[in-house]
């Protein structure tokens, strides 16, 4: 096999930004570079304040880098325009926060569709997408179900599924399992490994080394550049049957709350 042929989900390089303050100017990026391929599965780590929001704000298209380049496909992002932005951002990047960020007054599928909705997309098939993922993630039986109705591991499991519904080049999770307790984490990281095992590339902060240790690859910053930037070591790695009973158990939990 060509190792030429590994498709990019996003290539950086010398990315920078620098905060102008009044007195100073605060350097949180300060040149990152590296690739994500295509089915990578990274968790950017590192202290406080060594540029982890900053970087992912770049990711996600919401803010532009001072100096430096991010592709995402073919198109530059730095080269963007703010309407271009946000066309992007809506369009092929998933995100997935700490706190799912659903809304409230809609069911779980239209939960799944609201960024079809933005990107004026809504018709007969996005429902049936929507329907589909939200049988993959596991809630198939849950349809019309509103978030207050949901534990949060299946609030989390409907933004994971709304963050696929646009195809995105990749999932970007911000603290994803930071609101869970350790039971549902697993629930979710058994999830992430499942979709990223069918190719889905993920992108994830955390401050957890127990949660990092499920990627492939970790990236740590420190003072807004990259540390060390390098696969997992033993990384841990559900079987199928752990992931069956995983899915399996967090069903009936919470059939036991209804
Ligand atoms: N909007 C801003 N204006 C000025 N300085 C900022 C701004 N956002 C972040 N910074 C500074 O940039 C540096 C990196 O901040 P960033 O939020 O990226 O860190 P972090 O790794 O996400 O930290 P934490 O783990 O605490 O969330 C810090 O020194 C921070 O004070
Ligand atoms: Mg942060």
């Amino acid at each position: 096999m060509s190792q030429t042929s590994t498709r990019m989900a996003a290539v950086i390089r010398d990315l920078q930004k620098h905060y102008v303050l009044k007195s100073e100017t605060v350097r949180a990026l300060r040149g990152v570079s590296f690739d994500v391929p295509e089915g990578d599965y990274v968790a950017i780590m590192g202290p406080s304040g060594s540029g982890k929001s900053t970087l992912l704000n770049l990711l996600g298209c919401l803010d532009q880098p001072t100096h430096g380049s991010f592709l995402l496909g073919d198109d530059d992002v730095a080269q963007m325009t703010d309407d271009e932005l946000s066309t992007i951002r809506a369009s092929r990047i998933g995100f997935v926060f700490q706190s799912y960020n659903l809304i409230a007054q809609l069911s779980v599928v239209e939960n799944i569709e609201v960024p079809l909705y933005y990107m004026g997309n809504l018709n007969a098939k996005s429902r049936k997408r929507s329907i589909e993922l939200a049988k993959m993630v596991g809630l198939g039986e849950r349809l019309d179900h509103r978030p207050t109705q949901l534990s949060g591991g299946q609030q989390q499991r409907v933004a994971i599924a709304r963050s696929l519904v646009n195809d995105p080049y990749f999932i970007l999770a911000d603290e994803a399992t930071g609101n869970l307790d350790s039971v549902t984490t697993e629930e979710i990281l058994a999830l992430f490994q499942r979709l990223n095992d069918e190719g889905k590339t993920i992108i994830m902060v955390t401050h957890e080394d127990e949660v990092a240790e499920h990627a492939k690859r970790v990236i740590r910053l420190r003072d807004g550049e990259i540390q060390i930037d390098e696969a997992v070591k033993d990384r841990k790695i559900f079987t199928p049957q752990q992931i069956q009973e995983i899915a399996h158990n967090a069903d009936v939990a919470s059939r036991g709350s209804e």
